[in-house]
């Protein structure tokens, strides 16, 4: 099969798990991506190119089972065993996630040495496997969008293979300003680099995050050379979270909630994210234990509820991180907790609804991340809030840029100052809170994952032969 629009990503639209019949269960993921690509319909015949994740799916590569418009690779399979998890855990995860959200913490890392050395061939050659299967899949002059660091020399690798095609690419991170992306090896970032201005376009969510790559590209190359660089700021989809966010599971999750908050006119604090460290959730959880010492009037009428789904648990780092915010969660209440108040709800388990529920009922949204590409949950919330929601928003999370002017801004490492945010935030009178929200709301929509997708399309399109 031929295709005129092609996508490309590590994570596809669809995922299976294997039941204990032997039987496959295909489970659609949600994201800006998904509905983005809904907005040129089903008819025409795009394509989507994904790696096989898990057992589930490496077994339905194998079966030949899949959706119309999905092209799962078997990374291992096509590259050889073990190159997907070198590619995906050692580099993208490891490396490159950690250098664009400057994670790293000195002295122990980074150490770039001769295992890394191997990881970076698997990263190569699980490109090469995503070139070679876009360039079989692409009709001749086909627009291809390639998304995210996982896929940094895939745009090169298609160039040479299929110069006729219309290349773009799609960083949903931030970008490390020069100083920090120095740290990697000089020949890996010049061919890091290049690979990326493979691509005729590169997006970015935000004019900081473009402006970072352009400074890198001076830096390590000297210029982006022709390459055109735009800036695409992905937006909530607020058709889909009203519509989903006013099903009765929703409603359902919402009474327990009630109940495990407890108490009359108890307030609450939320946040929802992956178990990831740039999401800064520790700090998060120190500064509303600060909070409740600095204003113990706040103590038994607020709840901190805190959803941290697992992310990359196959790494270490990540574990530990995982140990850590429960640990902390529960020192926070053994510390304040009484017979008839739980400070911090902690819940770990992946569940959509839920976060639904938490983000109607919520009086205060804490988005903090160290850095963050955009942060889509802060805008989601103004839009799904029943009754207006204050936004702790860090200064750090692309959102940022369109959001700052109506939340609490905060630095991310700053504790004392994020706790005096909640504050702020909690106290906020009602009229004031439902106001900046229904702001907040609208800044959070101007640009829904439809627009945003064709945007870019027509974009790349636009410049063929420009
Ligand atoms: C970020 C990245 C995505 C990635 C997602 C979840 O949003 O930009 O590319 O899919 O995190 O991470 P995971 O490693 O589970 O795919």
């Amino acid at each position: 099969m031929v295709s005129d629009i092609l996508v490309a990503s590590n994570r596809g639209p669809v995922s299976y798990a294997l039941d204990e019949d032997g039987g496959l269960q295909a489970r659609r993921g949600g994201g800006g991506l998904v509905s983005g690509l809904s907005a040129i319909g089903p008819d025409a015949g795009a394509v989507w190119v994904c790696a096989a994740l898990g057992d589930g799916d490496r077994e339905a590569v194998r079966r030949g089972v899949g959706e119309t418009g999905v092209r799962m690779l078997d990374i291992d399979a096509l590259a050889g065993e073990g190159t997907h998890t070198a590619a995906y855990n050692g580099v993208a995860n490891s490396v490159l996630w950690f250098v664009h959200h400057m994670l790293y913490q000195t002295p122990l890392e980074p150490a770039f040495d001769a295992a890394f050395r191997r990881e970076w061939e698997a990263y190569r050659a699980y490109n090469r496997a995503f070139a070679q299967a876009l360039a079989a899949e692409a009709a001749p002059g086909a627009a291809v969008l390639i998304q995210d660091y996982h896929l940094a020399l895939a745009p090169g690798m298609l160039r040479e293979l299929r110069p006729d095609l219309r290349i773009g690419h799609f960083s949903h991170t931030p970008w490390a300003p020069p100083d920090y992306f120095g740290m990697l090896p000089d020949d890996i970032a010049a061919e890091l680099l290049r690979g990326m201005l493979g691509a005729d376009r590169l997006g970015f969510l935000t004019r900081r995050w473009a402006e970072a790559f352009t400074a890198c590209c001076a830096r390590v190359l000297g210029g982006t050379g022709s390459t055109e660089i735009g800036v695409h700021g992905l937006g909530a989809d607020a058709d889909f979270l009203r519509e989903r966010s006013r099903r009765a599971d929703v409603e359902e999750r919402m009474a327990a909630l009630r109940d495990q908050i407890g108490g009359d006119g108890r307030k609450t604090v939320i946040r929802v994210d992956r178990t990831e460290l740039s999401k800064n959730i520790v700090r998060g959880l120190l500064a509303f234990r600060e909070l409740l010492t600095a204003r113990p009037e706040w103590r038994e009428r607020v709840v901190h509820i805190a959803f941290a789904y697992p992310s990359r648990q196959d790494l270490d780092v990540y574990r530990r991180y995982t140990a850590e915010v429960s640990r902390v969660a529960e020192e926070i209440n053994a510390e304040f907790g009484t017979e008839t108040w739980t400070p911090v709800l902690l819940h770990v388990k992946d569940d959509f609804a839920r976060s639904l529920a938490a983000y109607r009922l919520a009086d205060v949204a804490l988005v903090n991340p160290i850095r963050d590409g955009m942060n889509l949950v802060a805008k989601e919330v103004p839009v799904v809030s029943d009754s207006g929601c204050a936004l702790v928003l860090s200064r750090e999370a692309g959102a940022y840029e369109e959001l700052g002017a109506d939340a609490v801004t905060v630095n991310p490492y700053d504790v004392s100052a994020t706790a005096e945010a909640l504050h702020e935030a909690l106290s906020m009178a009602p009229a004031e809170r439902a106001e900046r929200t229904k702001r907040l709301a609208a800044a959070a929509t101007s640009l829904p994952p439809q627009r945003w997708f064709l945007d870019q399309l027509k974009a790349l399109r636009g410049g063929a032969g420009a």
